[in-house]
């Protein structure tokens, strides 16, 4: 099934409640963040040792029964835009260990997951030992089997009563992050490999960028999802209620980024050697036409977040696909392939990207996130192939990439589109939770194991 941006609209209120877009050691702060041997002959087709290769997911996604959650909330809604509630998902919550197990075996390295917020603080001040235990199982779990974990402190989800409080509208907001993150990092702050503040926190005003074939000139996602916003205040009698993706753009973005470094801050005042980053949804634009308005969007959208960047350890470049940018984002060619979200597939934009972040930060570059929805597992066999082809020709030209963690490791809840879309390395039978790994997996593995291409 194909979901394109008019299914997108057509469900209206559901893109105020989360979309994720893709448009995802053990050493002493930034200078010790261990680097990624150099040295593969660029004529190889090998990767510098100590290449990170994993896959992703994040906690409301596949863990199941979040229910503290503003996104199991919105879920319930009477008329919720989400297609289907998340429930179960893959029960990741309890087959963490043979998850974890599996992605080891496939011959990665390296496992990119979220911690939850609205289990490990469900009442403002509440914090919950149970939970931040549970996170300390999965930790050891990688340790274990010898993986790097990629923990993200805050993929899109917030504890409801964090919503209620207006979300990153709230002036109070950074601090109450920087608080979770202390707190958290105190309990798995010695396990933690990377830390990660956000998940592309950039992604309110990527919305801006992406024009809906049905909407009245002018409209774009971001301005649909503001409309919505009124609508379920009402809906909750809740009149500040506010989420990570309908938020005020005009107040967010400054919160957020109060956040991020008071976030940072906090997970290094406990534990100063772990490298802190964001990570950031970044489309590859492409300028098209004599009016191309793509400086405009390269400014407004990603220079802030790379500008804060520049002071962190790392950045995380998550790209699913390519944009072209005339005088508003327009469609991909005719006779282009699209992907089950509708995007263009094409793979290149990975390398695009990373030149760009690691241009425009000057830090190391880490890909938290590429992949494709797809049913077809040989056309997600090729995309990674064809972009991991440009992670290579970027080490080749010196660019300082320290991994790359494949979205996902299993198929999951995508947000509003439910369990259509199949990102996954992994299959996963909803009935029985039962995991089946793909061909892609293997071939995956297989690279990470050779570390060769
Ligand atoms: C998000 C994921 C999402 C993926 C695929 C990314 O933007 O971080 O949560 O599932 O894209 O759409």
């Amino acid at each position: 099934m194909t979901l394109n941006r008019r299914e997108l609209l057509q469900k209206g209120a559901q893109i105020a409640l989360g979309i994720g877009m893709g448009s995802g050691l053990l050493a002493a702060g930034r200078t010790e963040l261990i680097a990624a041997g150099t040295g593969s002959p660029a004529d190889s087709k090998s990767f510098p040792a100590r290449f990170l290769w994993g896959a992703a997911t994040a906690a409301h996604q596949v863990e199941g029964n979040n229910i503290n959650s503003d996104a199991w909330l919105l879920e319930h809604l009477p008329k919720s835009m989400y297609r289907e509630p998340s429930g179960d998902a893959c029960d990741h919550y309890h087959l963490y260990e043979q998850d974890i197990n599996l992605l080891a075996d496939l011959g990665l390295n390296a496992y990119r997951f979220s911690i939850e917020w609205a289990r490990i603080e469900p009442e403002k001040g509440y914090f919950s030992r149970a939970e931040l235990d549970h996170y300390r199982r999965m930790l050891d779990a990688c340790h274990r089997r010898a993986l790097t974990p990629l923990v993200t402190y805050s993929h899109f989800t917030l504890p409801r009563w964090f919503a209620f409080q207006g979300a990153w509208e709230n002036p109070e907001s950074s601090d109450l992050f920087a608080r979770y993150c202390e707190r958290s990092t105190k309990h798995l702050g010695d396990l933690i490999a990377y830390a990660a503040t956000f998940n592309e926190p950039d992604l309110s005003s990527l919305f801006h960028w992406i024009n809906l074939p049905d909407l009245p000139a002018g409209s774009d996602l971001a301005s649909t999802m503001a409309a919505q916003k009124a609508g379920l205040r009402q809906a909750l009698n809740a009149p500040e209620f506010s989420g990570f993706l309908i938020g005020d753009a005009r107040k967010t973005p400054e919160n957020i980024m109060a956040a991020h470094t008071k976030g940072k801050a906090a997970i290094k005042s406990v534990r100063s050697a772990i490298p802190v980053g964001l990570t950031l949804a970044i489309e590859d634009d492409q300028p098209a036409g004599p009016n191309s308005r793509f400086a405009e969007k390269q400014a407004e959208v990603y220079s802030p977040w790379f500008k804060l960047a520049k002071n962190d350890d790392f950045i995380g470049v998550q790209t699913y696909s390519r944009s072209r940018i005339a005088d508003k984002t327009i469609p991909p060619p005719e006779n282009a392939e699209r992907t089950q979200m509708g995007y263009e597939f094409y793979p290149e934009s990975l390398e695009h990207t990373i030149r760009l972040a690691s241009k425009e930060t000057g830090v190391p570059v880490i890909v938290t996130e590429n992949g494709v929805a797809t049913e077809n597992d040989a056309r997600r066999v090729e995309y990674i192939q064809r972009a991991l082809a440009g992670v290579k020709r970027c080490l080749d030209q010196g660019i300082d990439v320290r991994g790359y963690i494949h979205w996902s490791l299993v198929d999951n809840f995508e947000w509003i589109f439910g369990f259509v879309p199949k990102f996954g390395l992994i299959a996963v039978d909803r009935e029985t939770q039962k995991r089946t790994p793909k061909p892609s997996a293997a071939i995956l593995g297989k690279i990470a194991r050779n570390n060769s291409l």
